[in-house]
């Protein structure tokens, strides 16, 4: 049995992350260390806790005692590391928090990871894997691609954090030899994803005819991927990426804010038996993000060559499923919509207007 300690294995990629290695990977035992910010959710993975191949701790990636102990007990073969702070429009309210996890948090991670490799105290396959954001890059105009050789240029206190992240990591590649893994993915969508972010938060007003803010004219682009598929990119990365490698991955289906908006009121109307056209008149073009990225797009040709690695999920079947799994999953929606949720409602969007 292989063990793997997963960072912020409660939040949305985390979640569908562990869920996937139970099925998928019969060789592997997680231990899943999850602060349970306002992200972090235990019900996502209750289910599965305590069944032999996964342990939830919870507690901090900036808890050094902690992180020694998970280390001291388990011979662990990687770090998959996805806990962090991942809102963009939280960072520009309040970045701190984002240096703290993202930056801080990394670099302790990194420090534990560095102790227990040197002294041999961790598997002979070790690895760290770093789960990165195309954000990193910047923006791109109308055309072009971010390739893993793109310069760094970010935009927001969120992709300056992951960012530092990333620097550190190759860091202590280049430094140290500790062996890791980058990967740099567009944006996800999926199930359990808080609904701060746009499809989720999209679908809910939806459903419960709220306004449907849109930042600026709505033509920002994204390159989306279901998330199962960045799944088992990272998976495909964990068992055959190269050390000291980098990999983007994406979906290739680019769409325009606007287009998504318009995508999910008319597959909502139609599922909620609502007339035509009905939720499209609860759009509301808003002010836009400060240092809005106008659009990322990722070129995914390493990790289809090197790993055999191509999204199995068009964005038709993917945002369909997401869809369904809101609908259905009622309970989870109403246990994450509660207070937090509705203070930063009332930050993010009352100045919108
Ligand atoms: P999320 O916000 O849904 O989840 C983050 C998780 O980290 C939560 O469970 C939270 O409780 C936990 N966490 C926060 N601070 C912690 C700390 N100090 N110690 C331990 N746990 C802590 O985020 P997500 O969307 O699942 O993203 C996961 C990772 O993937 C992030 O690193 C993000 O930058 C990266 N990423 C996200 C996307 C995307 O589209 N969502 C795309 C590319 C990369
Ligand atoms: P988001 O889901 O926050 O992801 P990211 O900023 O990391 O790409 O936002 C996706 C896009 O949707 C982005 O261009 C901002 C836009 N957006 C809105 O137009 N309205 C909203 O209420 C939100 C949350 C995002």
């Amino acid at each position: 049995m292989k063990n793997y300690l997963v960072t912020g294995g409660c939040g949305f990629i985390g979640t569908n992350f562990v869920r996937r290695v139970m099925m998928t990977q019969p060789g592997w035992r997680i231990i899943n260390l999850d602060a349970l910010t306002y992200a972090g959710n235990y019900g996502n993975i209750c289910d599965i806790d305590g069944n032999g191949r996964h342990e939830f701790v919870k507690g901090s990636i900036l808890d050094e005692a902690l992180l020694k102990r998970i280390f001291q007990e388990n011979e662990l073969s990687g770090v998959i590391h996805f806990a962090a702070e991942s809102h963009v429009d939280r960072s520009i309210w309040g970045p701190a928090a984002f240096v703290e996890t993202n930056i801080n948090g990394t670099f302790r991670l990194l420090q534990m990871s560095l102790e227990f490799w040197k002294s041999n105290a961790v598997a002979p396959d070790f690895r760290f894997l770093n789960v990165s954001t195309d954000e990193v890059y910047g923006s791109l105009g109308p055309t072009g691609y971010f390739t893993e050789a793109t310069r760094y240029d970010p935009s927001s206190p969120y992709s300056a954090s992951k960012a530092a992240s990333d620097h550190f990591v190759r860091a202590y590649h280049r430094t140290f030899g500790l062996p890791t893994l980058i990967t740099n993915c567009s944006n996800n969508y999926g199930p359990y994803q808080f609904p701060e972010k746009l499809i989720p938060l999209m679908i809910l007003n939806i459903i419960n005819e709220q306004p449907l803010p849109v930042y600026g004219d709505g033509r920002n682009v994204r390159d989306w991927l279901f998330v199962e598929d960045h799944c088992d990119a990272l998976i495909a990365v964990i068992e055959k990426g190269a050390v000291g490698e980098t990999y983007n991955v994406g979906g290739n289906e680019e769409k325009t804010n606007i287009a998504i908006v318009n995508l999910l009121c008319d597959t909502l109307d139609s599922r909620l038996g609502r007339g035509s056209g009905n939720s499209c008149r609860l759009i509301k073009f808003v002010a836009d993000r400060p240092g809005h990225d106008l659009r990322y797009a990722i070129d995914a040709m390493k990790i289809l060559q090197e790993l055999g690695w191509s999204p199995k999920f068009s964005f038709a079947e993917g945002i369909s499923r997401t869809i369904d799994w809101y609908l259905e999953n009622t309970d989870w929606v109403s246990s994450v919509v509660s207070g937090e949720y509705q203070r930063w409602m009332n930050i993010n969007y009352s100045v919108r207007k």
